[in-house]
């Protein structure tokens, strides 16, 4: 019997001291591998609208289309905590389609979701959503859905006094029930000073080694997505150039009549 990692796994790991991992994904085999690998949490990103379905931001992904890869990845992962990432504008109208549109998602199989920002609203979004059994990750810093309002892909929590802001923006989540927080594009000393006040764990998504997990792209990560490549991403593959082999390998055993041999017919 497999020991899914729920909530309870990811607060014990932050206070055994132990690292853990999370990993985006979209479709059905690459959540089962991404599982079978024992990263610990499996995201749905809205990062899919630019790296799998090709728009230029987040924003252009809707909550009926992420409704559809939460079901794909959710039937691939046994071990792995399964966090969906709440799309723009599907739970900053009012709380009950809030509710609505997250508790969705944990009727097709994710576990958590994850919502970005701390303004007072979404604060009571949050407790919401946790008082009606659907855990929630955070997420602070650089929010991509805040791109516009943020004035570009800009680094977060540069001063002291920056830290501070996010620091608190950061209690305000806790209390309000958050199980952990991404933090995104934020210097790795004001990461660090941050995660050592918080008693639930960080996330970095570029913010440095000192957060409780790290998370990652994981078309950057298997270099499958080639548009551009965050700093803080590491490529740790090459799918670009395995699928542009193979590819073409196909392509020339086609029209070379070397596909199918006798062995592939019936
Ligand atoms: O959309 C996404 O993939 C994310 C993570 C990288 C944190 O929000």
């Amino acid at each position: 019997m497999i020991k899914k990692v729920t909530v309870k796994t990811i607060q014990n790991y932050k206070d055994n001291g132990e690292k853990f991992s999370v990993l985006t994904a979209y479709d059905y085999s690459t959540a089962k591998y991404i599982d079978e690998a024992g990263v610990d949490i499996v995201l749905i990103g809205d990062s899919l609208a630019m790296v799998a379905l090709g728009y230029e931001t987040t924003h252009s992904i809707d909550v009926d289309e992420m409704e559809i890869f939460t079901k794909a990845v959710a039937r691939g992962v046994e071990r792995a905590m399964v966090v969906t990432d709440m799309p723009f504008l599907s739970y900053h109208t009012d709380i009950k389609s809030a509710v609505e549109n997250c508790g969705n998602m944990i009727r097709y199989g994710a576990t958590a979701v994850k919502i970005e920002g701390y303004s007072s609203y979404i604060l009571s979004v949050i407790e919401r959503l946790v008082e009606s059994g659907i855990p929630v990750m955070g997420h602070l810093g650089f929010t991509p859905q805040f791109l516009n309002t943020l004035g570009g892909y800009r680094i977060q929590g540069k001063t002291q006094e920056a830290t501070d802001e996010i620091l608190s923006q950061a209690k305000k989540l806790e209390k309000a029930g958050v199980f952990s927080i991404v933090l995104e594009m934020v210097p790795e000393d004001s990461a660090k000073y941050i995660t050592e006040n918080l008693k639930v764990p960080t996330i970095a998504c570029g913010a440095g080694k000192y957060c409780d997990a790290q998370v990652l792209v994981s078309d950057d990560v298997f270099g499958k997505y080639s548009d551009f490549k965050p700093k803080f991403a590491r490529k740790y593959g090459d799918m670009k150039s395995l699928i542009l082999d193979c590819a073409k390998r196909f392509n020339d055993d086609v029209k070379n009549g070397n596909f199918p041999s006798k062995e592939e017919v019936f």
